[in-house]
């Protein structure tokens, strides 16, 4: 779906309210989002529409859909420190890829110490794609019950899903190896592929339309 930004902007703020988002953390998400408004349109956009389409996949599996609004809106913030010229460049090299990598350890160290539980998640949102990354974590400095670990997995992997939906069907540059748009076949192909693991929820989101809408 198209979305201009106002219009995306609008429904973050219908989601602020009907999630019951506290104000001080709504004041703290839209400040993270200026900071990428200001670096980056393009990515400003991309983590309004992660964030709206992690909710809806939140709404679908009846789960919070809180850490995935915040993980949508914050995981990419990171590219702040990334260099104008590499963020904008359509080819990116293979040293282009691996310095473009730093984003998630700099979204992680933006984000820790005032949303430690997102920062956790967002450390998580490359890391199940065949090339994953960073291969190492550092240690969080709050000690997780294995029950809060199994939660930031799983939500790290459906707001990894969220953003490699919305990669492959609003980026025209070749980061994934295509120069133009994709099709609804190409893009619900690729979906599959790549996400072997999911493939029972991609599924589901594509009869329910949340994947695959053409409006
Ligand atoms: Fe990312
Ligand atoms: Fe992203």
């Amino acid at each position: 779906v198209e979305k201009d930004q106002a219009s995306l902007e609008k429904l973050l703020h219908k989601n602020f309210i009907e999630l019951s988002i506290a104000k001080h953390n709504q004041r703290s998400i839209l400040f993270y989002l200026h900071l990428i408004k200001q670096k980056d349109e393009q990515t400003y956009q991309h983590s309004l529409r992660v964030a709206l389409l992690g909710v809806q996949i939140g709404d679908f599996l009846r789960i919070d859909k809180k850490p995935l609004l915040f993980g949508g809106c914050l995981h990419d913030v990171g590219k702040i420190y990334i260099e104008d010229e590499l963020l904008k460049k359509r080819h990116y090299t293979k040293q282009d890829m691996e310095h473009m990598k730093e984003h998630v350890m700099h979204s992680y160290h933006l984000v820790k110490d005032i949303h430690p539980f997102t920062a956790e998640v967002i450390l998580r949102h490359h890391k199940y794609q065949e090339d994953h990354y960073p291969l190492i974590l550092p240690i969080s400095h709050k000690e997780y019950t294995a029950t809060e670990r199994s939660k930031i997995d799983y939500y790290a992997r459906l707001l990894a899903l969220a953003d490699f939906y919305d990669a492959i069907t609003n980026r025209d540059n070749d980061k994934y190896g295509e120069a133009k748009k994709l099709s609804y076949d190409e893009v619900k192909d690729i979906m599959f592929s790549r996400n072997h693991d999911q493939k029972r929820l991609i599924r589901d989101l594509y009869t329910c339309e949340i994947f695959g809408k053409t409006k």
